[in-house]
């Protein structure tokens, strides 16, 4: 990693962390050289966070997480709203400022992911409904394998713990789970070939062990891959044989210079295909039956 693409993400944060701090009018901005761990602790808790909240888990490698650079100012899309929440690591809700994962995804640089632009979409569309609280639930680690996110492992828990405690604090509903990983899948044959099958066992494992049998699970169908077996993930994913789970699909999405992750530009449009995704699954008649 260059020393200068590490650095942006910290200033985007500081960015964010003042942009959000401003909204709430509850402290002047931090000095933009503060550190992040800093700058994460002086996020206040949201005055929604004890409202019932519409929950995204967000679960999968880089992609997720996010590794777009954060063009100067923000694109709106990517902007904190009082009304979008984000559940941190130490399980507070605060007021949602990208980098949505830097305090989960702690061994990366992390940058602008689909998740900010996505709740853009799901507030526009609501209209002017004030009662529509979004939780976002980070739990996206870059570089982990499918097998890493299969019951009993790390990961695994970890995302389920969050998104229990995301249930429990406030309450609310999930909405959906937005898996976007694969990438590191592609370098194995055996892991290629075995995709569709540990992912069909994660998904359902999710829905028993959060008690949510039809659990809307979004995948995003892999842009790029880390090996040459990128085709034979994207076709498990396209064939992913249970009820609820839907397919966005982002090749053809720019990527930045290293081929493998979505540019700033491809988060926006994923996140909006993501949130024009859930608002059909919603309000198509035979869902959530
Ligand atoms: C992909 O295939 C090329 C050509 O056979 C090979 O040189 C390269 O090492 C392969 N990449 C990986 C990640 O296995
Ligand atoms: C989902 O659908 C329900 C029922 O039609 C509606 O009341 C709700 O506003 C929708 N949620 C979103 C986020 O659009």
């Amino acid at each position: 990693m260059k020393p200068a693409a590490a650095r942006r993400p910290l200033l985007l944060c500081a960015l964010a962390a003042a942009a959000a701090l401003s909204f709430l009018l509850v402290a002047p901005p931090p000095p933009l050289a503060a550190h992040l761990s800093t700058l994460l602790l002086t996020f206040p808790a949201s005055p929604y966070a004890p409202r019932p909240k519409l929950l995204f888990l967000l679960a999968g490698q880089s992609n997720m997480a996010g590794r777009g650079i954060a063009p100067s100012p923000l694109p709106p899309p990517f902007r904190p709203h009082p009304r979008v929440l984000r559940l941190a690591a130490s399980r507070r809700w605060v007021v949602a400022a990208p980098p949505l994962h830097a305090d989960i995804d702690t061994h990366k640089a992390c940058g602008l992911g689909p998740a900010m632009p996505f709740a853009h979409r799901l507030l526009r569309e609501s209209g002017g409904d004030s009662s529509l609280v979004l939780g976002l639930v980070p739990s996206a680690v870059g570089g982990t394998r499918i097998w890493m996110w299969a019951r009993g492992e790390p990961l695994y828990e970890a995302a389920v713990a969050r998104a229990r405690a995301a249930l429990g604090a406030g309450g609310g509903t999930l909405g959906a789970v937005l898996w976007f990983q694969g990438e590191s899948d592609t370098i194995e044959l055996d892991d290629a070939t075995a995709y569709g099958g540990r992912m069909e066992r994660l998904v359902n494992d999710l829905r028993a062990d959060l008690g949510i049998p039809d659990l809307l699970v979004i995948q995003v169908g892999l842009a790029s891959g880390e090996g040459n077996y990128t085709d034979i993930v994207r076709e498990a994913q396209k064939n992913i044989k249970l009820p609820n789970v839907i397919l966005v699909d982002a090749i053809g999405l720019p990527l930045r210079d290293d081929q493998l992750h979505l540019s700033t530009e491809a988060h926006l449009r994923l996140g909006d295909m993501l949130g024009q995704a859930y608002l059909k699954f919603n309000s198509s008649t035979d869902s959530r039956q």
